[in-house]
């Protein structure tokens, strides 16, 4: 499913810095997949930052985890329709006539339509965390509801930790997208992510997407990162 892209590495564009931001992405454009662009930078630079970074023409994921009433986040993504990212995202939790109505809304958008994706459980959670929200079993387990739910609901897929990629690519077929952070080189530091895994690996395991930042973004020559991260990938990456 990454063949929509040069490649599956989107690098998230995670700096306060609106120039630097520029730089990054027109360093990155020749060899990343795609950028992925999240909350803070859109709160602070909103559509004429986002614009500033699609004027590269790279393929955008738009990471701003929609979390409303089912009316509320289908006029969200009807407002962020023109602004036409590859891939945008809705939080599963908040159910599956939510996740409807925006599916919905993106497919008025006809073949050329982004991929909307469900965040399942944040990688910030732990099973202490959601037994105290009274989430029943592993976050496993959760992630593993949430990913059917955004199924029903006909998303094009989620976000998941790779430790349930595998499991995942087995519950929802092959065609459900598979957007994986918390990815690392052997010997990496893992910075804050708690569970990582190489690039290779998760491909292997059935991811689509990788999900990259501080390793690119931090690096000398941040171009020349991604070059190293993908000398490393499966051929058929
Ligand atoms: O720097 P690093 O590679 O850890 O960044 C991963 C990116 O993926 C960041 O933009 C982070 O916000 C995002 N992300 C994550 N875990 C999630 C969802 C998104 O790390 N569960």
């Amino acid at each position: 499913m990454s063949k929509l892209f040069r490649n599956p590495i989107f690098c998230g564009l995670d700096t306060h810095d609106l120039d630097e931001a520029e730089r990054l992405a027109k360093t990155l454009v020749p060899v990343v997949g795609g950028l992925k662009i999240g909350l803070e930078f859109f709160y602070a630079f909103g559509r004429s930052g986002y614009e500033r970074i699609a004027d590269t023409g790279v393929p955008i994921f738009l990471d701003l985890k929609l979390h409303d009433i089912p009316n509320t986040v289908a006029g969200g993504i009807r407002s962020l329709l023109s602004l036409q990212p590859a891939i945008m995202n809705v939080h599963a939790s908040g159910g599956v006539e939510m996740m409807k109505r925006a599916r919905d809304v993106v497919e008025e958008e006809g073949d050329g339509r982004p991929w909307l994706i469900g965040v399942t459980l944040l990688t910030s959670l732990d099973a202490g965390d959601i037994a105290r929200l009274g989430v029943e079993g592993s976050p496993s387990d959760q992630v593993r509801r949430l990913a059917a739910a955004a199924q029903e609901a006909g998303l094009d897929g989620v976000v998941c930790s790779p430790q349930e990629v595998e499991v995942l690519r087995q519950d929802c077929g092959s065609d459900f997208k598979l957007i994986v952070p918390g990815i690392r080189m052997k010997g990496e530091s893992a910075d804050d992510q708690k569970r990582v895994m190489t690039p290779s690996d998760a491909l292997v395991h059935g991811a689509d997407i990788l999900v990259i930042s501080r390793p690119i973004i931090r690096a000398a020559d941040p171009a020349a990162a991604v070059e190293n991260i993908l000398a490393d990938l499966p051929p058929a990456a």
